[in-house]
This record gives C-alpha cells, sequence and structure tokens, in this order.
C-alpha cells in the first residue's frame, strides 16, 4: 500500500553505541551545527533506569531518557529526525496530533515499513500548528509505549508567546513490580474493561518529584498523558491556575477549576502563577499526588498572565452543508473470535467491526471514505462503562457537543468518549489518505477498537 523503502541500512558498529545495559552507551542527540532548521538524530535504545530506588529496570528510551527526549521546533518549519532503531525489534514513530502527510505518520505498513533493527528512517515534515505533541510507535504498543517509548514533541508559536518561563511534565505510570522488574502490559481481563493499569505514577521519569518555579512568574506547564491506560483527573488544589490550550489547540483561557480530565494521549497547556518563595502545590490526579511544585526565589519582575495563544491554521468545519456520520464504540467480548482461531483477544468495536491488531489486511477496509475537503459530523456514541479516548490521525477536529456536559467548541485531535456519552465533532477532510481512528487505552485499541478512516 504505497509504502516508499526510505529505510536504508546504517553501519551500526561503525558508530560505537552500545544497547543494552551499558552504562556507558553514548547516545547522541544533536544539531549539526551548519544547518539553520531544526534537525535530530534521535535513537531508541534499551537503557536501564531507576524508577524503584534501588532497583534496575531496563526501558525503551528515545534518545537516552524516559520519557523520551523532548523535540522542539517552530511553527511553520520543517521537524527532521533522522530515527535509529537499536532495539531488538521493529519499530515507527508515529506523531501524536501533528497534521502531516500520510508518509510521515508512522502507522506501519500504510505510512513506511517497520524500521528494522538497525535500520534508520528520516522523518521530515512540516509543523502547521503549534503546541504541545506528543511521539510514540505504532508498532507494538502495549509493549513498546509500556516500556518507555514515548516523549514530548513542542512546537513553538511562531512569534513569542508572552511565556517567559514553561515545563513540560510527562505523565506515565508504569507497569513495573516493587523491585522494578516489568509486569504485564496487558492481561485480558483488563483489556476487556478499563485497560491494564501501570502502578508506579511518575512525572518526568520520576516517581512524585518536587519541580521548582520561580516565585512571582507565570510559568507554562505542558502536561501530557504519555500513559498506555489511566485516565488522570488532573487537580492544582490551592494554586491559581488557567487552561491556555487542550491537545496542543489554544482556547480562550479560563480558570482550570476543580479538575479535568486528561485521557491516554491527551494534552492540556496550563498557566500558574507561582506564589511567594518556598510554597509548595500538590499536582494531583484525584486525591493521589503526582508531582509537587515548589516556588523559588526569583530576581526578576512578577510576570503577568499573557494573552490568549494565536489559533492554529484549521480549517472550519461548516455545519450547515456537513455530512453527519455515526460511530457506535461497543465492548465485543463476547464474540472474541480472534482468540479461538488462534489470534488477538477482540473485545471491543466500532460499528460492529473489530479491528485484528495482527492482520494488516485491515487496513485495506476503511470504515468510512471522506470525500477530500468535504464537511463531516461524527457522531461519537460510547456504548460501554468504560471512558475511550478517541483519537483520529492527519486531521484535528471540533467538538461540539456532547449529551453528558457543557461544550464550549474547541479543537483537538483526542476527545475522551466517556461513559455511555454521546458527542459531537466535527472537521474538513483536508488531509488526503488513510487515517487510524482508535481509542488511545492501548489495550482496549489492541483488542479490537481502532478503525481507517480514507480521504481521497
Ligand atoms: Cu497517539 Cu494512533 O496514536
Ligand atoms: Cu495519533
Ligand atoms: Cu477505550
Amino acid at each position: 500500500m504505497g509504502v516508499s523503502r526510505r529505510q536504508v541500512l546504517t553501519g551500526l558498529a561503525a558508530l560505537g553505541v552500545l544497547g543494552i545495559g551499558a552504562g556507558g552507551a553514548r547516545y547522541w542527540l544533536g544539531r549539526p551545527r551548519h544547518v539553520t532548521t531544526h534537525d535530530y538524530e534521535l535513537i531508541a535504545a534499551p537503557l536501564d533506569v531507576e524508577l524503584v530506588p534501588g532497583f534496575t529496570t531496563t526501558a525503551w528510551a528515545y534518545g537516552g531518557q524516559v520519557p523520551g527526549v523532548e523535540l522542539r521546533c517552530r511553527q511553520g518549519e520543517r521537524l527532521r529526525v533522522r530515527f535509529m532503531n537499536r532495539l531488538p525489534e521493529p519499530t515507527t514513530i508515529h506523531w501524536h496530533g501533528l497534521r502531516i502527510p500520510l508518509e510521515m505518520d508512522g502507522v506501519p505498513y500504510l505510512s513506511q515499513l517497520p524500521v528494522l533493527p538497525g535500520e534508520h528512517f528520516d522523518y521530515d515534515f512540516l509543523c502547521p500548528d503549534a503546541g504541545t505533541f506528543w511521539y510514540h510507535p505504532h508498532t507494538a504498543s502495549g509493549e513498546q509505549l509500556g516500556r518507555g517509548l514515548v516523549g514530548p514533541v513542542i512546537v513553538e508559536e511562531r512569534e513569542p508567546s508572552g511565556f517567559r518561563h514553561e515545563r513540560t511534565l510527562s505523565i506515565k505510570h508504569w507497569h513495573v513490580d516493587p523491585q522494578g522488574a516489568f509486569t504485564a502490559f496487558s492481561v485480558p481481563r483488563e483489556a476487556a474493561r478499563g485497560g491494564t493499569p501501570g502502578i508506579l505514577s511518575t512525572v518526568n521519569g520520576s516517581h512524585n518529584p518536587t519541580l521548582e518555579l520561580p516565585a512571582g512568574q507565570v510559568v507554562r506547564l505542558r502536561l501530557l498523558n504519555l500513559d498506555n491506560t489511566h485516565n488522570y483527573r488532573l487537580a492544582l488544589p490551592g494554586a491559581e491556575v488557567r487552561i491556555y490550550a487542550l491537545d496542543g489547540n489554544p482556547i480562550p483561557p479560563r480558570p482550570l477549576g476543580k479538575d479535568y480530565w486528561l485521557g491516554p494521549g491527551m494534552r492540556i497547556d496550563l498557566a500558574i502563577r507561582v506564589p511567594s518563595a518556598g510554597t509548595e502545590l500538590p499536582v494531583r490526579n484525584g486525591p493521589l499526588r503526582l508531582a509537587t511544585l515548589k516556588s523559588v526565589a526569583s530576581s526578576e519582575a512578577p510576570g503577568d498572565w499573557p494573552p490568549a495563544l494565536p489559533a492554529n491554521p484549521i480549517a472550519e468545519p461548516d455545519l450547515a452543508r456537513a455530512e453527519t456520520l455515526r460511530f457506535n464504540f461497543e465492548w465485543a467480548g463476547a464474540l472474541s473470535t480472534n482468540a479461538e482461531q488462534g489470534g488477538p483477544f477482540t473485545f471491543w468495536q466500532i460499528n460492529g467491526q473489530a479491528w485484528n491488531i495482527s492482520d494488516n489486511s485491515c487496513m485495506e477496509r476503511p470504515i468510512a471514505t471522506l470525500k477530500r475537503n468535504g464537511h463531516y459530523i461524527f457522531e461519537l456514541r460510547n456504548v460501554s462503562q468504560y471512558q475511550h479516548p478517541v483519537h483520529l490521525h492527519g486531521m484535528t477536529f471540533k467538538v461540539l457537543s456532547s449529551d453528558r456536559k457543557r461544550i464550549e467548541p474547541y479543537f483537538t485531535d483526542t476527545y475522551l468518549l466517556g461513559k455511555n456519552e454521546t458527542a459531537r465533532v466535527a472537521l474538513v477532510a483536508d488531509n488526503p489518505g488513510t487515517w487510524m481512528f482508535h481509542c488511545h487505552v492501548i489495550d482496549h485499541m489492541e483488542t479490537g477498537l481502532m478503525a481507517a478512516i480514507e480521504v481521497v
């Protein structure tokens, strides 16, 4: 299916980079000195990390850290990443939320062939939108994301945004036991329910870290849910916090309020007015603490709330002429037919069709065909007792309404569809190709809750 073989075998030995457990491994992530645009060389390789104090976990890392190294680029410029696979298995990189051509979207056998161990692949695309995005494999996702292959991509606004300070908080739970050994990334009885949760919470790879912020300043906090399973109920009690963007897309700033549900794959950009030096504020998931923000003395003049961030250039769907398509997200547990035939379990389906994660021909049977530049309303109906962060590749959609809550319409790439909720979202089908449409609870995605939507 239109795969161009851009991979080239690299002379790994010559580079002298060691993988597994090598304390002295040289990971190189850099920008060549004489290039004016951003340019990265990104290596995925095993890496020993200390998630549980006193114990070693052999994670899989991008750029020698978990979560992966933060990639940055400016809106309207190209992000060029030479990706090198030093893992023991094939992988790809998907750029979650970035509106880029299909050949760069990282879906194996659809966008590209998997990058085999020892190979490299050049990702090269224009970043049309500013905001907080992320990257991850689209192969063996439960295990590859579970082992740590997740990382932030920050696309800076064309002009300075008015924020003088910012911090990225990559949130992830790990499937490890008290000795740091990996536990199952997916167990069938959990996959058929809310997904298999990891037990160790981390922010930027540490359990309950303390992050220092400059007192008196307004700091942009980019929070990313890079977890396989958990829906975080984010709260910053006691802090003066405003929301500036959801899933990379600006909204008119408004107070965070009591909490905000951040499903797997989702992001939120907050601004916090940092209180006087020495104050500690929790970042919480419901009643549980994920991190502590600690204000430290700053010599800078106090900052003020920056204006709203500039909107991204996303086509506005015309609801008057939009065609409505309905998508039901359902439990299909009783059907589990693939498993009976020795294939993967099937617990979930969209409009009566379960995606078989080990059958690539599923991509040839799109669940919907959209006309290029056509206007569409998707009615998303959750006929189950679990939340589903519904994500679409390639295009950003506008959330219009829900039968469960009041919606201020906003653009996003992932909508957290609550239990038995029906929501309406709209888009202009302006990116040709076949695009994955799936729940971002990885367990759900790998047991049926994925489909392809074609734009021709
Ligand atoms: Cu984060 Cu198929 O995507
Ligand atoms: Cu995506
Ligand atoms: Cu789901």
